[in-house]
């Protein structure tokens, strides 16, 4: 059999190139080669004058009635914008155990109990070992149809022969083309089992979700060009050691990317975690370096407790280690400690972390962690009468503090655990609750009662 002549674009500068390797002889990326086939044919020509389709003004457009498929699992609902959309494709992304097949094995099942016809493609395990993870979720999950197969062909089969409404691929990378050269996960394959699965899915009106691996680094294994062809991407984070998982909508065609979803792996499976501040409150240490911090996720508040521990370092190159927040964004903080508030940590390892294995990527999060670095660095707790203390506010490279949204929220979310005074910046409504501070120094001087051999955050105040 002659084979068609192939050859690799990158996907991120566009470079042709006739063999692949790993790294982009244009832009020396990684990974971003793609096969793509030669269609050979020539250049093409406009189509006559009368024939050409004629562009519709807006207005006249016929907008769709998007009908939702509602998983059950709330926090999934939640983050999809209120439920699968039939013949959308779901790209969930996660590292290996933090809880995929769980997930998507606890929505075929509620569908499954709610007389939605489904389908769960398992590459990766055999029938039985999606059994026995289906004895753990329950009943409802033992009626949902397993196809342990990893030919793309005999999928695509499937899904016409079964015509179900929604539908578990797990997973994207296991999945493999007899048409298309490469083996089961390369950038090709991955790329045609995508796209033909998503012809599929809007053809028959299939809710598809398909699982994906990422790589240590964050990004989806290989597959980038797979966040272009789906319609919403999902990413399961936390640590596989840690309780706490979140889940977070990167891209969403039908709905807001800001919502969050916080879970908690059990013995029954995952469970949605509906009230994670009172969670995160409750076990805060209330110790030096430890802070609440009042924030959002997406559109609503969370208080989650953020810990610094800062210790001599033997090092040349002290560490700094930031685990839930950007390590950048550390770096910057303790800069500002240092230039502003006199708190130079040059000589000490600093170690960051928000607990529960949570991610917080705001700027409102730099008060918190100048916070609990200063706590733990003066070994003074921020605590007073057993509460913890409350506090958000972007930092900037001045020293100011400036103002985050939401300021009314997160207040009104930490005065339900009874934290206050909380610590943010002015700007806006004045808020109820809230002790403004315009500089890192006179939150410092607030928060920590310096003794008196320490006095220069004093005089800041
Ligand atoms: P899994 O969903 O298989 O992860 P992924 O598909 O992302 O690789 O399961 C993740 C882990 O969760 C696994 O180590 C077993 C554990 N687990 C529980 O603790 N309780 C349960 O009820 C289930 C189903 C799994
Ligand atoms: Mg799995």
């Amino acid at each position: 059999m002659a084979r068609q002549e192939a050859r690799y674009i990158c996907q991120e500068c566009g470079q042709v190139a006739l063999t692949w390797s790993g790294r982009c002889p244009g832009c020396r990326e990684w990974n971003t080669l793609v096969e793509a086939r030669q269609s050979g044919g020539a250049r093409k020509r406009p189509a006559p004058a009368g024939a050409a389709p004629r562009p519709v003004p807006l207005r006249e457009v016929q907008a769709p009635d998007v009908e939702r498929l509602a998983t059950g699992v709330d926090e999934l609902d939640r983050v999809l914008g209120g439920g699968l959309v039939p013949g959308s494709l779901v790209l969930l992304g996660g590292s290996p155990g933090i809880g995929k097949s769980t997930l998507t094995g606890m929505a075929l099942a509620n569908l499954a109990a709610a007389g939605v016809e489904t389908l769960y493609v398992s590459g990766e395990e055999s029938a039985s070992q999606v059994r026995l993870r289906a004895e753990r979720l329950g009943d409802a999950a033992l009626s949902v149809p397993v196809l342990a197969e990893t030919s793309l062909e005999a999928v695509l089969g499937t899904l016409e022969s079964e015509r179900p409404r929604a539908c578990v691929i797990d997973s994207i990378q296991t999945l493999h083309s007899a048409e298309m050269s490469g083996a089961a996960g390369s950038v090709g394959q991955v790329r045609e089992a995508a796209a033909a699965l998503a012809e599929v899915a809007k053809r028959r009106a299939i809710a598809l979700i398909l699982v994906g691996h990422v790589t240590k680094e964050g990004s989806l294994a290989g597959p980038r060009v797979l966040e272009h062809l789906v319609d919403c991407v999902l990413r399961f984070g936390g640590e596989r050691e840690r309780t706490y998982r979140t889940l977070r909508a990167l891209k969403n065609r039908f709905g807001a990317t800001s919502e969050v979803g916080v879970f908690e792996m059990r013995s029954g499976g995952l469970t949605e975690v509906a009230d994670p501040s009172a969670r995160f409150v409750e076990e805060a240490t209330r110790q030096p370096g430890s802070v609440v911090l009042a924030a959002m996720e997406g559109s609503r508040p969370v208080l989650v407790e953020v810990q610094a521990l800062v210790a001599p370092s033997e090092l040349e190159t002290p560490r700094r280690i930031a685990s839930g927040i950007d390590r950048n964004r550390l770096s910057l903080v303790l800069a500002v400690l240092a230039r502003h508030a006199k708190l130079g940590l040059g000589g000490a390892d600093v170690f960051v972390n928000v607990a529960g294995g949570v991610r917080v990527d705001e700027p409102g999060a730099d008060l918190a962690v100048a916070m609990a670095v200063a706590s733990a660095h003066r070994r003074l707790p921020l605590a007073s009468g057993g509460r913890p203390l409350a506090c958000f506010g972007e930092l900037g490279l001045t020293g100011e503090l400036r103002y985050v949204g939401h300021p009314e929220q997160r207040v009104a979310e930490a005065r339900r655990f009874s934290l206050a005074p909380v610590l943010g910046p002015p700007g806006g409504e004045p808020t109820e609750g809230l002790t403004a501070h315009a500089s890192l120094r006179g939150a410092l001087a607030a928060a920590l009662k310096p003794r008196p051999a320490e006095a220069p955050l004093e005089r800041a105040a």
